[in-house]
């Protein structure tokens, strides 16, 4: 953690759906420097949440609270929804599941690359495509020319990710948050993906939040990982090693270890969860 002022800085953030019922994230904090944080958990332990939480993306039926939401220095609660757009588009970035979801479906991927280097590069619209062309074929886009010609709803799920990181090149964001970036994509291009997000972070100096299930993929690519269940930050490892939750264990059982298949997967063992969650 480096000495100046976190990226993002979170304290207590809580974050309700509705009137009653169970909090989705219950009093969650954590500093980001420029490094890469991994936020696991099974699939509804709040983990979209609260990223959507921080980049102020929730509906308006969820509640946020927190004792500290910061984002540079900057309270990032009660911020006008002008002031979030500015930073969305630029400071901070989401990559989510289904790129084509990200990007505008009427406008084709050169266009929007393009207005990216634009927007961040002060070019002129030749410039800009020609800046587009460059940035495409540094993240691996085979065939560029014909690429840029698409629709996002004609390319497929690992190009639709290449040409998220590319506008983030361009965009230079301080903050990624990446939920899930690789659970739809071929187990292939997955590995290419995460490298170039790990290119993107580098470059910039940029904190990453990498959101997944999969406990294993995370704490390969992340120095530090954060397990949430049930809304809550029920540990935080460096390694998997280290792993004394009985939820985490779980977790990393549950996930098959490509090293050492396994005949059966473990479930989860919810009494000795429960128990360990009272302890605390
Ligand atoms: N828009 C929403 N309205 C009501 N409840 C929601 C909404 N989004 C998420 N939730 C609830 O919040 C909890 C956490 O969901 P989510 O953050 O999506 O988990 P994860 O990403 O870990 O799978 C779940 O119980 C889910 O049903
Ligand atoms: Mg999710």
């Amino acid at each position: 953690m480096p000495a100046a002022e976190p990226i993002l800085r979170v304290r207590d953030l809580t974050v309700r759906f509705g009137r009653a019922g169970v909090p989705a994230v219950r009093g969650v904090g954590f500093d980001l420097g420029a490094e890469r944080l991994g936020i696991v958990g099974e699939s509804g332990s709040g983990k979209s949440t609260l990223g959507r939480a921080v980049m102020r993306l929730l509906p308006a039926s969820a509640r946020v609270e927190a004792g500290t939401l910061d984002f540079e220095g900057e309270p990032l609660l009660g911020q006008s929804e002008r002031r979030m757009r500015g930073l969305r588009g630029g400071r901070m970035s989401l990559i989510m599941q289904d790129p084509r979801y990200s990007l505008n479906p009427v406008v084709t991927v050169g266009a929007q690359v393009a207005e990216a280097a634009r927007l961040h590069g002060k070019a002129n619209p030749r410039e800009a495509r020609e800046r587009a062309a460059a940035m495409l074929e540094r993240v691996r886009i085979a065939d560029v020319r014909r690429t840029m010609a698409l629709y996002p709803h004609q390319i497929s799920g690992g190009m639709g990710q290449r040409v998220m990181i590319a506008m983030m090149l361009l965009a230079r964001p301080r903050l990624v948050i990446a939920d899930e970036p690789t659970s739809a994509l071929d187990v292939s291009v997955r590995g290419d993906v995460l490298k170039l997000l790990d290119e993107l972070v580098r470059e910039q100096e940029a904190g990453l939040i990498l959101i997944s299930h999969d406990i294993r993929m995370v704490a390969a690519f992340c120095q530090r990982i954060i397990v949430m269940y049930g809304g809550r930050a029920v540990e935080e490892l460096t390694r998997l090693e280290d792993a004394r939750h009985p939820y985490t264990r779980g977790l990393i059982a549950a996930m098959p270890d490509p090293r050492r298949p396994v005949r059966r997967l473990q479930t989860l063992d919810r009494q000795a969860i429960a128990a360990a969650m009272e302890d605390a």
